[in-house]
């Protein structure tokens, strides 16, 4: 698959990290845009250089470049995840105020009707976020808040990122075996 993974300016940069560890373990083709609070966002709150995370992609456009291929509809993306997707960028891509790479891909991806998944970064919720999720909930996305789960009985932080990054490969139709599945109570 072909997919791009945009890294926004919210917290929990390590999510798309990880996903793009296991995107490329697996054999996928990643394009990444990392946009300028990202980047710091990385360096802050993870062992990682925004040049490291660079590594890990197949492809990388600079999140100002508005004539990078994913700019266009004609450049043949099978999917898109923005993870974490700060507020700001999420309010962009529901107003269609595109003004960079990254918020142009999304945008991109639902009006050629292709699966672009958005991974909400912020607690507690506005209205305005509210109202900027259902936008884009009825305009084609995936909302996949980063909501940790216990039924797989987590030991550690690398569990909880494992089993969103996990949600997020179900989505993408790409089979894993990074937490373990419900099996019901009894
Ligand atoms: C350390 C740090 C953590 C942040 N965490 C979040 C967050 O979790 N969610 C969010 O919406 N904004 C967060 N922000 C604010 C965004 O970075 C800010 O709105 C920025 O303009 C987002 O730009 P971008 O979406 O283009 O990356 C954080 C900022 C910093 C410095």
């Amino acid at each position: 698959m072909k997919i791009l993974i945009g890294i926004s300016g919210a917290s929990g940069a390590i999510y798309g990290i990880r996903l793009l560890q296991v995107l490329q373990e697996a054999g996928h083709h990643t394009e990444l845009i990392v946009s300028p609070w990202a980047e710091k966002i990385i360096a802050q709150e993870t062992d990682y250089t925004p040049e490291k995370v660079k590594t890990l992609a197949s492809a990388v456009h600079d999140y100002h470049d508005m004539s990078a291929p994913p700019a266009s509809g004609s450049n043949k993306l099978d999917a898109a995840a923005i993870v974490p997707c700060s507020m700001k960028t999420l309010a962009s891509i529901a107003h269609g105020y595109v003004d960079n790479l990254m918020g142009r891909t999304a945008d991109v991806m639902l009006k050629e009707r292709k699966k672009i998944i958005i991974v909400p970064r912020e607690t507690p919720l506005n209205l305005i976020h509210i109202e900027n999720m259902r936008h884009l909930l009825l305009a084609g996305a995936v909302l996949l808040p980063p909501m940790p789960s216990f039924y797989h009985y987590p030991e550690n932080i690398d569990d909880i990122i494992n089993h969103t990054v996990g949600k997020i490969l179900d989505v993408l139709n790409i089979e894993h075996e990074l937490f373990l599945r419900w099996r019901g109570l009894n």
